[in-house]
């Protein structure tokens, strides 16, 4: 064969090779649905000191989907839910729960502000390990979601988190709306603010940190997710890397 044709039908490996060397290549998606009865602004962030997904905050209306497609393979971070957003009069994009305090609909590398429910992520590129995967309540609870794998991970356990624990929070815990009405749920960590409830000082391993009474009322509405730090054995999935993740709002 003539060299040159060779070379042109090496060209999209070649491709592909440069941007697998790249880092964006084998690249995983993270897709969001919402199915609440209220509009939900996703936020996300990666963890460590890689960078932020080509998205970090979007608006989501009920019924709506959005896909980030160009996650990369070996990433790790989270995605939350923000309820409750408005632009105030001075045109600062704020937002009663889960807010990133960025004054934008983009959290640009800022984090939830706590009360949270958390859909967090540890990915693997395929063929070479294992995806991690978990809800996790540990920032407290402002609204219902879920993760399902999908395509080739779709046999994974999708962890939901369905029910509405601002509905049962005890009042030390509760965030109220201006209309009065229970928004978010802190965790005991964050309202009362003691080693038993954050796992701290002599409560600092998971043998001295069992679950408290506050914990279970988390773990009792969603028993897949995270109710305090030490949650793992029921609350952390894995599966095979490369896969993609739905989270849905309101499942
Ligand atoms: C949990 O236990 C603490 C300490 O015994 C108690 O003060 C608190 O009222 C309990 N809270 C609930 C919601 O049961």
């Amino acid at each position: 064969m003539d060299p040159r044709a060779s070379f042109y039908l090496l060209l999209p490996f070649l491709a592909l090779l440069a941007s697998m060397l790249a880092g964006g290549a084998g690249a995983a998606t993270l897709s969001f649905s919402n199915k609440c009865s209220y509009t939900v602004w996703p936020g996300t962030l990666t963890g460590g000191s890689s960078g932020q997904l080509s998205s970090t905050g979007f608006e989501l209306a009920t019924g709506a989907s959005f896909s980030i497609n160009d996650v990369p393979a070996t990433w790790s971070g989270r995605a939350w839910g923000r309820t409750g957003c408005a632009t105030d009069a001075s045109g600062k994009f704020v937002c009663a729960t889960a807010d990133c305090g960025s004054g934008q609909v983009s959290c640009n590398g800022a984090g939830a502000i706590p009360p949270a429910t958390l859909a967090e992520f540890t990915l693997a590129a395929a063929g070479s390990g294992q995806d991690s995967y978990d809800v996790s309540l540990v920032d407290g609870f402002n609204l219902p979601l879920s993760i399902t794998p999908q395509g080739s991970g779709s046999g994974c356990t999708a962890p939901s988190c369905a029910a509405n624990v601002n509905s049962v929070c005890p009042s030390e815990l509760a965030v109220k709306g201006s209309d009065g009405s229970v928004v978010a749920c802190k965790s005991a960590c964050l309202a009362l603010n003691q080693p038993q409830y954050c796992c701290t000082g002599a409560y600092g391993t998971s043998e001295t940190c069992p679950p408290t009474n506050y914990s279970m009322i988390f773990k009792d509405q969603c028993p897949q997710a995270y109710s305090y730090a030490y949650d793992d054995k029921t609350s952390l999935f894995s599966c095979a890397g490369g896969t993609s993740y739905l989270i849905t709002f309101c499942p």
